[in-house]
């Protein structure tokens, strides 16, 4: 029997939070608002009330949308209530000419195939219970507000750098997500970072706090050099467990991140349903906001 779906209103976040911590993910209540507030959440209840599944949808461009937060309580799985809540997904943004895409983990994977979803980028999450600062070739450790990391200064977001940053991101991305951005740059003062060549924004990294890690990005940059600066800036402003994740493609990053101190949790594959393919461009897409933003 079909169960219905629902809104997911302000008041259900207690019991979408009670997911995420079963699910071990990392979202916390500022993330469930940001769905509410520029998307929309959806939600299964059980017999006695308790929120039994969730999903959510963002809209990020004007071609496609996002699919994510696909959680279904372990007491309730493998009864199709994943396939139910996709279903409603995909309708609300089809019915807005919206492409569908998601990052998926490898269960949710099996779970969009059936529904037509393909393969894109592979994505690999780093997590590092605490990260060093490590060395970067050609590279002035500098720990401090500004450092000097190879050809590029790096220093901490100020508000006259949006109109460079939206312009490096919109093409990563594959739309202008200005909104979502203000948001992530809200809840990454202490390291959200732009790096400087030449006069010139290349790069910049944002993030956010998290249940279990605080999670950096996007990291969006002209070259891979240019990631691992930001990356070592950021690290000398953050304590604690830290989640990246990053295009698997790019692999000089990915020696960075070993070397301060990361390893390899688990792999996502971005993933859509019809559409052109064109969702941004990973020359310069190095790491995602996270599979749940894009
Ligand atoms: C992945 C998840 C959302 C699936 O929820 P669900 O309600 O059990 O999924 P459905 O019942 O709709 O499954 C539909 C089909 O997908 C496939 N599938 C679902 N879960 C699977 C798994 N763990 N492994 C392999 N195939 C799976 C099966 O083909 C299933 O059909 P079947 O039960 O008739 O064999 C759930 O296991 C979950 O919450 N996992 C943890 C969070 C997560 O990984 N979410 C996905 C994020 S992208």
């Amino acid at each position: 029997m079909a169960h219905p779906i629902a809104p997911l209103l302000r008041a259900d976040i207690p019991g979408a939070e009670r997911l995420v911590a079963q699910a071990g993910w990392n979202q916390v209540a500022a993330d469930w608002e940001l769905f509410i507030e520029l998307g929309a959440g959806f939600k299964v209840v059980g017999d006695d009330g308790t929120v039994i599944a969730t999903a959510a949808i963002l809209p990020s461009s004007a071609s496609f949308g996002w699919i994510s937060m696909v959680l279904v309580d372990t007491a309730h799985r493998r009864r199709g209530l994943a396939t139910q809540l996709l279903q409603a997904c995909i309708e609300k943004l089809q019915a807005q000419q919206r492409v569908p895409a998601l990052d998926a983990t490898p269960a949710g994977r099996e779970v969009y195939r059936p529904l037509g979803f393909r393969d894109g980028w592979a994505i690999t999450r780093w997590r590092a219970a605490r990260a060093l600062v490590a060395p970067q070739e050609g590279a002035h450790a500098v720990k401090g507000a500004h450092a000097q990391n190879g050809a590029y200064e790096v220093r901490p977001l100020r508000d006259e750098d949006w109109p460079a940053v939206r312009a490096l991101d919109a093409p990563a991305f594959g739309g202008d997500r200005g909104t979502l951005l203000a948001r992530l740059a809200s809840r990454s003062r202490e390291f959200a970072c732009v790096a400087v060549s030449r006069g010139r924004v290349e790069g910049f990294l944002l993030g956010r706090d998290g249940r279990s890690a605080t999670q950096l990005g996007p990291i969006v940059a002209t070259n891979e050099d240019c990631a691992c600066a930001l990356l070592a800036h950021a690290l000398t402003h953050v304590e604690g467990p830290v989640l990246v994740d990053a295009l698997a493609r790019h692999e000089a990053f990915a020696r960075q991140l070993t070397a301060a101190g990361f390893a390899v949790e688990r792999g996502y594959t971005r993933m859509a349903l019809g559409g052109e393919g064109d969702f941004g461009d990973d020359n310069v897409l190095i790491a995602i906001a996270g599979p749940e933003l894009g």
